[in-house]
């Protein structure tokens, strides 16, 4: 099986408006089928630039821009625009028009037969659990978050299978704007759209996004997945972008027991001797020992204070070792355990693949490093800001 070949694709794209400085220089992005890609970045850095020249509403000053492979300047811009589906601030429904006629706008210049057109009418309305009866109204007679839903539909109606957003919640309050985003998720995923995105919101964008592409005057600062973006934020900007709370935050969601243990902690095998397991004790400083057999699964732990009361009953390691471990797989994410490892009273916790392997330990110091990094860190640098302020 072939490479599935990108939907589109930026190669050294530049964009000068009159002799001004480039509001876009040089970027380079490729955008695969159903990815849902965030612009995000500072006003002025050249999100809406991008997106214009993405349906040749602007022609890039340098530079080639290829949608399916084939090269933009050989698409008719008007049949292109109707690929590509453009949503524009806000969504605006046209108000003398019903909502079936707007939904059906793109079709309706597509030439689609009336029971096609019709039929999509209905799904659509049906996917944003309207009453049908709505599709002869008029949007003024819906509320402001119906007929945002609505221009959500529409957005999608054309089977378009590239959706460009430009800010289009950007006035909206916090809890319609939340529903629209759940709904233009829900809908890009089930119908498999390709959507580009402008937001200024990080938070919108983590949401939604599979790829955010970070701009910062003109230039692409970052183009990364969520998760890569939290983990290894490129630079600085785009660490000040995603803001230091949300960092720390993530350290927690992402760090795995893997980042944070000691490898080679101190173990034995099972068939060395009593003897051994003493000198090993007190050569390396500890009171308990892990226990592996000889292909290292972990087996159980031995502990100073057993050996010592039943060191002369007991033949072999077997006999001694307690196996009432709890462990840690090493992708354990440390968010997901911190609670439990800490609430075990245990000074540290054993780390082991999923073949049961030992890979490592997590000491109880290690994690209060992590969760003090996390909680504390922060307040730190409130209590400097204050007292600066009082100055
Ligand atoms: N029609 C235009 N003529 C001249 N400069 C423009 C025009 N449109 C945008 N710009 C400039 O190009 C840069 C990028 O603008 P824009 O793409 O709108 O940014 P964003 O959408 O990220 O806020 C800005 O410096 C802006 O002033
Ligand atoms: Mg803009």
């Amino acid at each position: 099986m072939g490479q599935v070949s990108p939907i589109l694709e930026f190669k050294n794209v530049s964009k000068i408006y009159h002799g001004k400085q480039a509001a876009i220089q040089n970027i380079n992005l490729t955008i695969d089928q159903g990815d849902f890609v965030c612009l995000i970045g500072t006003s002025g850095s050249g999100k809406t630039t991008t997106m214009r020249m993405i349906n040749r509403m602007l022609e890039p000053t340098s530079g080639e821009i290829f949608f399916k492979g084939q090269n933009l300047k050989k698409y008719d811009p008007v049949k292109l625009r109707r690929k590509i589906g453009y949503v524009i601030q806000n969504i605006g429904l046209i108000p003398h028009m019903t909502i079936y006629e707007n939904i059906t706008l793109v079709p309706r210049l597509l030439k689609w037969p009336a029971e096609k057109k019709r039929q999509q009418a209905h799904e659509l309305i049906k996917l944003v659990e309207l009453p049908v009866e709505f599709l002869e109204r008029y949007p003024g007679e819906l509320s402001g978050g119906q007929q945002q839903r609505i221009g959500v539909i529409r957005a999608l109606a054309a089977e378009q299978d590239l959706i460009l957003m430009d800010e289009p919640f950007g006035a909206l309050d916090p809890i319609t704007r939340e529903s629209l985003q759940d709904l233009v998720k829900q809908l890009q995923e089930k119908l498999g759209k390709t959507v580009i995105f402008v937001t200024h919101d990080m938070d919108e964008a983590l949401k939604l996004a599979t790829k955010i592409v970070v701009m910062d005057q003109g230039k692409i600062m970052q183009a990364a997945s969520p998760t890569e973006l939290l983990r290894h934020p490129a630079n600085q900007f785009v660490k000040k972008i995603i803001g230091e709370e949300r960092l720390l935050q993530a350290k927690a969601d992402i760090t795995t027991a893997r980042q944070i243990m000691l490898p080679d902690p101190v173990a034995i095998t099972l068939d060395q001797s009593l003897k051994q397991a003493v000198e090993l004790m007190r050569k390396r400083r500890v009171d308990t020992l892990l226990v592996i057999d000889n292909r290292r699964h972990l087996r159980g732990y031995l502990d100073l204070a057993d050996l010592d009361s039943k060191y002369n009953r007991a033949k072999s390691l077997a006999d001694l070792i307690s196996t009432d471990l709890f462990t840690v797989y090493t992708d354990t994410l440390i968010r997901n355990s911190v609670d439990r490892i800490l609430k075990e009273d245990v000074k540290y916790v054993p780390v082991v693949d999923h073949q049961g392997k030992l890979q490592g330990i997590v000491t109880r110091s290690s994690l209060i490093d992590l969760v003090y990094d996390i909680i504390w860190g922060n307040k730190e640098e409130q209590v400097s800001d204050n007292k600066g302020g009082e100055q």
